[in-house]
């Protein structure tokens, strides 16, 4: 039970070139990055900003069960009434509201070809806009996958590219909660549109570091077969 797809399995040899991630982008791609004014991405790959929405609405993941997060005990501190209750204050600070939606540009460099596997509460739109890569996903959030070992999750993968008669995925959604990685088909495998994988992102509600986070190599080993661990690991940010 490798990871589920009708394209070939991904190879675990797929080495990022760690010595020529020390090396300076190409010149077309370091032209592109200055055109965008991309910086460098925590997950890898570089981004920029391009939208904050100026709507404001309250944080919806506060209202996430378990627990309701809108509402935290009485510190205990405060002058309480009745001693030896648990009364609840409402919550306040700057994570009660969210800007609408934020979008990024993301792109993926033969130098940073790696999108490490993070997740976000919100839910994102992607967009292809030139080249190729591969997406893996790993349902941590959905029921374990039967006949597998406790706690094994469903990993889907997915090839992004224009041609879109062969399968590709010019425009995917990923759901939130879910662990995401991705990398860049290089060389022969990259679409025929010169280097570098660039798309866009719209992430609902806005983009806050409170809503993401890393897998961990930990995590990752809990959720994922032996097999699928061997093939992966390289994708877990270390
Ligand atoms: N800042 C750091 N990472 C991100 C991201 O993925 N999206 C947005 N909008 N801002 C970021």
């Amino acid at each position: 039970s490798s990871i589920e797809s009708s394209i070939p399995p991904l190879t675990p040899h797929y080495a990022p070139d760690t010595s020529s991630a020390e090396q300076p982008e190409s010149p077309s791609t370091t032209s592109l990055i200055n055109s965008l004014n991309l910086q460098k991405h925590i997950e890898g790959g570089y981004f920029a900003e391009i939208d904050r929405n100026p709507l404001i609405i309250p944080n919806p993941f506060l209202l996430s069960s378990p627990p309701n997060q809108l509402w935290t005990p009485t510190p205990p501190d405060s002058d309480d009434i009745a001693p030896g209750r648990t009364t609840l204050v409402p919550r306040s600070g700057d994570d009660l509201m969210r800007n609408a939606s934020t979008s990024i540009f993301y792109l993926l460099t033969p130098r940073s070809p790696l999108g490490a596997f993070h997740r976000n509460k919100g839910r994102t739109v992607h967009t292809l806009i030139k080249g190729r890569g591969r997406y893996v996903l790993i349902h941590a959030d959905e029921m374990d996958v039967k006949g597998e070992v406790e706690g094994k999750k469903r990993v889907e993968t997915f090839v992004v590219g224009h041609n879109v008669e062969r399968g590709e995925r010019a425009c995917w959604v990923v759901e939130g909660g879910k662990y995401k990685g991705t990398f860049l088909m290089l060389g022969e495998k990259d679409g025929g549109e010169g280097e570098g994988l660039l798309i866009s992102e719209t992430v609902i509600p806005g983009f806050e570091y409170s809503d993401h986070d890393f897998l961990t190599l930990e995590r990752f080993r809990e959720l994922v077969t032996e097999e699928q661990a061997i093939e992966l690991e390289w994708m877990v940010r270390k």
